[in-house]
């Protein structure tokens, strides 16, 4: 499969400027002569600072939300071209902390996947089941809701500059991973899911990474997976130490 891995980090709501510039300028030496695609995720206020260090290298700036409008009265959000100012490239949206803590429905999420795919941003869209849909056996029917809903709109031209983040809510922080096994059957309904959307040749290119518990020992048996194309990284994407292992698994 000629797809490349895309492994990105989501630095959530943590580290100060200080900390973050320190992360990225380490990620940057050590990622130098990495083989895959790579993306950092730091929070609104730190945006300004990591971007010149990564500026240039292998490593994409992505923010972690954007804004479902484009400007105007809408305290405490921030908007895509406010992001697009700072150099951002990527958009992580419908992470499951934003649906489940911050209630965002699909329809709100597939309006701003369009938004952002309209400025110019590559997308990454996350989606993935509670542990009681799994256990009802529904983990294939809310992703491929999710994803359907979540791509409502967007052309065979815009779904180029979207990744799927595929992370089970259950495995998200808990240290609990799901078993490849069990990953790649979900990735591959999602690609089923893109393939009656877009057709084969779009499904066979578009990227799925996995997410929930990535750590450096597990990271090599989830990317030998056919349909597990990447992470997105949480906590262990927090240290050089952990992340550089899992963006060169071997
Ligand atoms: P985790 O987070 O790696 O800490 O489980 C993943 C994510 O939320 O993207």
């Amino acid at each position: 499969m000629a797809r490349n891995y895309y492994i990105a980090g989501n630095w959530k709501m943590h580290k100060t400027r200080a900390e973050a510039a320190a992360l990225a300028k380490e990620l940057v030496e050590a990622l130098k002569d990495g083989k895959h695609k790579y993306l950092v995720a730091p929070g609104f206020t730190l945006l300004e600072t990591v971007a010149p260090i990564v500026k240039g290298t292998n490593i994409l700036l992505g923010a972690q939300n954007c804004a479902v409008e484009e400007q105007g009265a809408h305290t405490g959000e921030v908007s895509v071209l406010q992001l697009k100012d700072l150099g951002v490239q990527a958009i992580i949206l419908g992470h499951s902390e934003r649906r489940h803590n911050y209630r965002e429905d699909d329809a709100l999420i597939n309006k701003k996947v369009l938004l952002a795919l309209k400025h110019g941003f590559d997308v990454i869209l996350c989606v993935g089941e509670l542990l009681e849909e799994r256990e009802q056996g529904r983990a294939e029917a809310v992703c491929e809701r999710q994803t359907t809903e979540g791509l409502k709109g967007v052309t065979a031209g815009g779904l180029s500059r979207v990744t799927i983040a595929y992370e089970p809510v259950w495995a998200i922080g808990t240290g609990k991973t799901a078993t490849p096994e069990d990953a790649d059957a979900i990735h591959g309904s999602i690609r089923n899911v893109v393939e009656k959307l877009y057709g084969g040749a779009e499904a066979a290119k578009i990227i799925i990474q996995y997410g929930g518990s990535v750590k450096p020992e597990n990271a090599t048996q989830l990317m030998a997976k056919e349909n597990i194309d990447g992470a997105l990284v949480g906590g262990a994407a927090l240290k050089a130490d952990t992340f550089v292992p899992i963006a060169k698994f071997a």
